[in-house]
């Protein structure tokens, strides 16, 4: 897996219990997941159209940092779907661990909101596409 970007939880991110809110961690990985997306169709125009299940492995609390990682899983004719997890990173040790996992679909969309194909070429890049 590729590590997209990394985050660190603040105060204003967690939930009553002292932890990440769930809904933080899942815009995080979103938004890693659009921009991989993006970068490997060489296009902007990437909607989310399925999120799998999510799994929050462990809790996240204040000032832990956090790394998200992402690989291509499949590309069809428009869609693309990737394999996403955070991972809490230590700073003294430098360890990781998974805090939370799923899987995203995105599509190809035209200007009017319509799914287009993702360019042959992208497809012939990656084993695990569509013909
Ligand atoms: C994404 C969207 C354009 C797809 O439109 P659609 O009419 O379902 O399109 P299609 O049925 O032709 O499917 C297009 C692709 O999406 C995939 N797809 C559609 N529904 C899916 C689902 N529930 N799960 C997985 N893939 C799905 C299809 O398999 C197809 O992939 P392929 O071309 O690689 O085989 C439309 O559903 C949409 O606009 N959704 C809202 C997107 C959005 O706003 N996201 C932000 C979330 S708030």
């Amino acid at each position: 897996m590729e590590r997209i970007t990394t985050k660190i939880a603040l105060a204003q991110d967690l939930g009553v219990h002292g932890n990440l809110f769930g809904g933080n961690m899942l815009s995080w990985i979103d938004e890693a997941a659009a921009a991989l997306a993006s970068r490997t169709c060489q296009s902007a125009n990437m909607v989310t159209v399925k999120l799998e299940e999510v799994v929050f492995k462990k809790a996240v609390k204040e000032g832990f940092l956090i790394h998200i990682y992402g690989e291509v899983e499949h590309i069809g004719n428009t869609s693309i779907r990737l394999s996403m997890e955070a991972r809490k990173h230590n700073v003294y040790t430098g360890e990781e661990e998974a805090v939370a996992t799923t899987k995203i679909t995105f599509v190809h969309i035209d200007s009017h909101g319509n799914p287009i194909p993702i360019k042959q070429e992208i497809k012939k890049q990656f084993p695990n596409a569509d013909p």
